[in-house]
């Protein structure tokens, strides 16, 4: 009898972190950013743009890939303005969906009127659309949804007459618009650059410290705290009259139609990836801005519309931003065994297969059960663009566990992380001449459902209020020794047959419940 009551203390405690894991997962999987106007992104497009932040957390800032929208080719143009009649309430609502769609850049075209800046073509003011921003700095400034925005201003004069003089007025003073409609605490300064850079907290691609790179996005977003990089694209201010704003030699923009001329050999990607910043302010459509992106241009949408059909670019910007996951993934499948009893197989939907296309050099990434067996991605040392693929197939667990992982010394068990990354993976693949290929790499959520991590299978989720409820490691123990246990003692039971077999049909559904709820995210 006591071990039945033994037996209940440990399935009940399992169903209540059970329960608090279900409570954290419905969270994550409910959330929706919605506006009236604008289309919503899927949940499975918010999980799946915050697993790729994650995933490059530890790149640096200006070899990101950012989902431009030049502001006044989009919506504050004279086309607007006639249909608008001068209110600008609804200008600013679009103008926030835009944000909380995740677009990350913008292009904004200001003029000068002495002391103040207005948007071009509109009656709105430069500091109207910072207040639009800072509160959706203050409404996503948290781990699940902080992100970095670039923003581009392109600064003339309004008035003709005075235009000589005016770029020299000595009363415009953007700092003090800036303080007072964002707050210099979450703008990147170039001041914060410099110390960055003295601190050796700025890297090359070989994630070498270096004298001319960019702080990690890990860096900006989580230490220092920052949201906004503010450049400049004409030559107007002055870096000791304007220090919030880099000068436009810091940006690589191009305009208008470029043809891609995209390296596939490492050398070239380097090459490519020296380049700070790289942006093409240019009309897309559904395919030509993913090939943009993966060749590590940055598109600025400059396709013309207005307020009435600016709504119709939703499908292009959310397109362009998923450079990873296929279309419908992150798949947010529960893990089940299939009939309850412990001889079935195992099933674990929450590890990622990059799958490799040889007929149209494509890769995609969609989630498949850990328990499978399948090769695995590895990464020389901390080179971005080196990677290697052998035939040594494991299920996840075995291809990176405690031991260490499948891959050879010096390499590590990995992933591509941007978009440019993936590309010479791709040109690795089909040089090696790989068929069709499915491929383990460094993404999982088995710590907890829809939270993507790298960092092998132990990785846990680093938001907050996940953590403090359950931790991998440390729940991962005691789940263990439970099973442990319980199986000593049905052993010990069916071979002895005390006389507790009235009681076999209970024993069976507490077994059963407790295999269940070990396959909810605990597979071991
Ligand atoms: C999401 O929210 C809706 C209502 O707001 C609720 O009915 C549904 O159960 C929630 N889904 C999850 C997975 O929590
Ligand atoms: C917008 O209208 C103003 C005059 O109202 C004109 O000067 C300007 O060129 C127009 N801009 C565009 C992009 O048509
Ligand atoms: C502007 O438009 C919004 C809705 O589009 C409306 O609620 C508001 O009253 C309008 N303001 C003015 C001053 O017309
Ligand atoms: C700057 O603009 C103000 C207001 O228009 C004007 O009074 C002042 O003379 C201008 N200063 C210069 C240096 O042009
Ligand atoms: C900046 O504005 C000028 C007109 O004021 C325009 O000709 C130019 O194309 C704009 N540049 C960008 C990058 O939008
Ligand atoms: C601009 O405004 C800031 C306050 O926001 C002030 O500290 C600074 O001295 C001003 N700069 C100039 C050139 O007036
Ligand atoms: C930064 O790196 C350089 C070269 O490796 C070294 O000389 C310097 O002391 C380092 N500075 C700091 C603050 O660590
Ligand atoms: C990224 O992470 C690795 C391993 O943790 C570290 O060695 C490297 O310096 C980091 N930074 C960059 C920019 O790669
Ligand atoms: C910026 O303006 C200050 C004061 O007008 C001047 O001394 C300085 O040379 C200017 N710097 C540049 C880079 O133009
Ligand atoms: C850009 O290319 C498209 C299609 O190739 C063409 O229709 C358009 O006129 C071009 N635009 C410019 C500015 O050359
Ligand atoms: C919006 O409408 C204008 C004028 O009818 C058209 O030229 C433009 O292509 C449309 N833009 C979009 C994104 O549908
Ligand atoms: C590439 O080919 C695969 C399989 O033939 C197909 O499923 C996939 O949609 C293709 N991808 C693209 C971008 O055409």
């Amino acid at each position: 009898m006591w071990i039945l009551i033994y037996l209940f203390i440990i399935w009940s405690s399992l169903r209540t972190w059970v329960a608090a894991v279900d409570f954290t997962v419905g969270d994550i999987v409910n959330e929706t950013v919605s506006t009236a106007v604008w289309p919503t992104m899927s949940p499975q497009m918010t999980v799946a743009f915050r697993s790729q932040r994650d995933v490059m957390g530890n790149l640096t800032i200006d070899q990101l890939p950012y989902v431009g929208l030049n502001l006044r080719q989009v919506l504050f143009n004279n086309q607007t303005n006639m249909i608008n009649e001068g209110n600008n309430t609804r200008l600013l609502t679009l103008f926030k969906s835009m944000l909380s769609s995740e677009v990350n850049a913008f292009v904004l075209d200001l003029e000068q009127h002495s002391n103040d800046l207005m948007v071009a073509d509109t009656t709105l003011l430069f500091s109207d659309v910072l207040t639009a921003l800072q509160s959706f700095i203050f409404s996503t400034q948290n781990n699940l949804y902080a992100n970095i925005m670039v923003l581009l201003l392109n600064i003339s004069a309004s008035m003709p007459e005075n235009a000589e003089y005016s770029y020299q007025n000595q009363t415009l003073n953007t700092t003090s618009i800036l303080d007072k409609n964002i707050g210099s605490t979450f703008i990147y300064k170039p001041t914060d650059l410099q110390s960055d850079r003295a601190k050796n907290n700025t890297w090359n691609i070989y994630g070498k410290s270096s004298i001319d790179g960019w702080p990690t996005l890990g860096s900006v977003l989580y230490e220092q705290k920052k949201r906004l990089v503010i450049g400049e694209l004409t030559d107007v201010l002055n870096e000791t009259t304007a220090p919030y704003i880099f000068p436009h030699n810091v940006f690589h923009y191009e305009q208008g139609n470029i043809t891609l001329d995209c390296p596939s050999t490492v050398e070239g990607l380097v090459n490519l990836s020296s380049v700070h910043w790289r942006f093409l302010d240019s009309q897309f459509n559904s395919v030509d801005i993913k090939e943009y992106i993966s060749c590590g241009v940055s598109p600025i949408i400059s396709n013309p519309a207005y307020i009435n059909n600016v709504t119709h670019l939703a499908d292009l910007i959310h397109g362009g931003n998923v450079w990873s996951w296929d279309n419908n993934q992150p798949s947010v499948t529960r893990s089940t065994s299939k009939s309850g009893d412990l001889s079935s197989a195992l099933e674990a939907y929450n590890c990622v297969l990059l799958y490799y296309f040889a007929n149209n050099e494509t890769v995609t990434w969609r989630v498949d059960n850990c328990y499978n067996s399948n090769i695995g991605l590895c990464r020389y040392k901390n080179t971005a663009f080196k990677w290697l693929v052998r035939s040594n197939k494991a299920t996840y667990f075995d291809f990176d566990s405690y031991q260490g992982s499948k891959c050879p010394d010096q390499y590590t068990f990995n992933i591509p992380r941007t978009p440019l990354e993936q590309r010479s993976l791709i040109s690795y693949l089909k040089n090696a001449s790989f068929p069709d290929t499915q491929i383990w790499i460094d993404l999982n959520s088995i710590s907890v459902s829809n939270c993507w991590v790298s960092g092998g299978p132990y990785a846990s989720c680093p938001y907050e209020k996940v953590i403090s409820r359950r931790n991998f490691v440390k729940m991962m123990v005691p789940a263990s020794v439970c099973s442990f246990a319980l199986l000593c003692i049905v052993v010990y039971l069916s071979v002895l047959k005390v006389p507790i077999y009235d009681n076999r049909k209970n024993w069976r559904r507490v077994i059963n419940k407790i295999s269940k709820s070990e396959l909810e995210g605990v597979p071991s």
